[in-house]
């Protein structure tokens, strides 16, 4: 058993007659941790943490988290300030730099996310083997990958690395909406480099040829805070793929497809499309709240109430605090009045105030309202999880470059606990 590390600088472990000291290591927000690394060496024993619930698997130094009192950091600014003051691309460069950026460095920044926008000619050939109905999150993901086909070499030096990130960050934005034109069988719309990146990305979107398009900068404004409140989450389950892929020294193109796919899943980002579906499916049904979210606590058909708890946050998600307000500000602007926002504000209200939800201190996460918000723009429903794979992107290169630049980094390769057959003979 580990004994209580608050006042001492190492743990001790008593399994058995034996007693090990354990190294405490201290986070600069005095999070503790028990430092596991000679474990083996010393007794011959692994940890055994289904999940991850409670294993640190790095120190960080991008985002920091205090799931109980609803703090989120990027480089230690209060995610409320980020969203109120900055833009999407000035928090990319604070997330994979370290810093905020001058004038001079934010225009340079600026300048290389213009030149880099546009996907190679060939590869825009690859949309025509995809059928119409592909998921937006599968021709993603394989268009990221397929960039390393185009872009070959190793990232290294600084200018490289430079280089890399520009364009990978331009790129997955012209990516991202040529699959939702690929979806709606219309032409691609070339970017437009006159454009900010957010407003380039709805022009590149909802762009004709045969028509002048001029994004609503309200719309614009909301698109930059959803991608900020994106950024990143720190040791999350896509983050934590593209440190576990780039640990073997995969090119930075191949993480990223595989943090894609993590994010696809319903647990993760692809919360944010089963939040608008439930919604829907609670319209057609009627609208009554109260049967659904009974159904949802009954666990026998197994649903969960989407866009609703956390592993971290234990109190409120910060970010879905900013967006239920944000939802309500663009929902005015644009003068739409959504039947799904009053279900999902009814949802709300209801899981708050029921024992179930309570007691498992689950409350809405970042996905709750986020879909609303994307609907009223004109995004459609399969598209919203490519757009947290947008603003998620930052976070995955910093966290990329994190792991190829520390010294302790090491291939990742967990241990098990083997509970098969013991030894057996083939058959004579
Ligand atoms: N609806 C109903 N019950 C829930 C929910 C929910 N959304 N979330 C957790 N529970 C229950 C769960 O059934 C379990 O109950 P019991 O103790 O009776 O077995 C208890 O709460 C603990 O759940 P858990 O699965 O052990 O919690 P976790 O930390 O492993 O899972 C989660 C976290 C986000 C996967 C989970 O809360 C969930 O499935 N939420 C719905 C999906 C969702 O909105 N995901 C987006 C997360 S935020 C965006 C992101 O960063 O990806």
């Amino acid at each position: 058993m580990t004994e209580k590390a608050t006042l001492t600088d190492k743990a001790t472990l008593t399994v058995g007659d034996r007693s090990i000291e354990l190294p405490v290591i201290t986070g600069t927000e005095n999070e503790l941790a028990v430092d596991i690394t000679s474990l083996r060496k010393e007794t011959g024993m692994v940890t055994l943490d289904p999940g991850y619930v409670n294993t640190g698997s790095t120190l960080s130094s991008i985002t920091y988290i205090d799931g109980e009192n609803g703090i989120l950091r990027y480089r230690g600014y209060p995610i409320e300030e980020l969203a109120e003051r900055s833009n999407f691309v000035e928090t990319s460069y604070l997330l994979i730099k370290g810093e905020l950026p001058n004038s001079e460095e934010y225009e340079k920044f600026r300048q290389k996310l213009r030149v880099h926008s546009m996907i190679h000619e060939d590869l825009k050939h690859f949309y025509d083997g995809f059928p119409s109905s592909a998921h937006p999150m599968a021709i993603l993901s394989a268009m990221v990958c397929s960039l390393s086909t185009y872009y070959p070499e190793a990232v290294e030096s600084e200018e490289d690395t430079d280089l890399t990130v520009c364009r990978l960050l331009s790129k997955v934005r012209t990516i991202a909406a040529y699959s939702f034109k690929k979806s709606v069988g219309q032409p691609f719309i070339y970017p437009n480099n006159s454009m900010s990146y957010c407003a380039n990305f709805l022009y590149m979107m909802f762009g004709m040829p045969t028509e002048q398009y001029q994004p609503d900068p309200e719309v614009e404004k909301a698109l930059n805070l959803l991608l900020i409140l994106h950024a990143d989450h720190e040791q999350n389950c896509s983050t934590s793929t593209v440190r576990m892929v780039g640990s073997s020294q995969t090119n930075l193109f191949a993480c990223i497809s595989a943090g894609i796919c993590a994010l696809w899943g319903a647990l993760h980002g692809g919360a944010n499309q089963r939040v608008l579906e439930q919604l829907e499916y609670i319209h057609e049904s009627g609208g009554n709240v109260e049967k659904f979210v009974a159904g949802v606590k009954d666990k026998s058909e197994g649903q969960r109430l989407m866009g609703f708890g956390h592993r971290v946050y234990r109190n409120h998600d910060p970010r879905a605090k900013i967006i239920k307000e944000a939802c309500h500000n663009l929902l005015n602007h644009l003068g739409v009045s959504d039947q799904y926002l009053d279900i999902a504000l009814r949802l709300e209200e209801v899981a708050l105030s029921d024992e179930y939800f309570i007691e498992r201190k689950l409350y809405p996460n970042v996905d709750f309202y986020s879909g609303i918000m994307y609907r009223a723009m004109g995004i459609p429903t399969n598209m919203f999880t490519v757009m947290f794979a947008l603003g998620r992107l930052p976070g995955w290169i910093a966290h990329w470059l994190e792991m190829r630049d520390s010294p302790d980094n090491r291939i990742h390769r967990p241990r098990q606990i083997y509970t098969g057959e013991k030894l057996r003979h083939y058959p004579a």
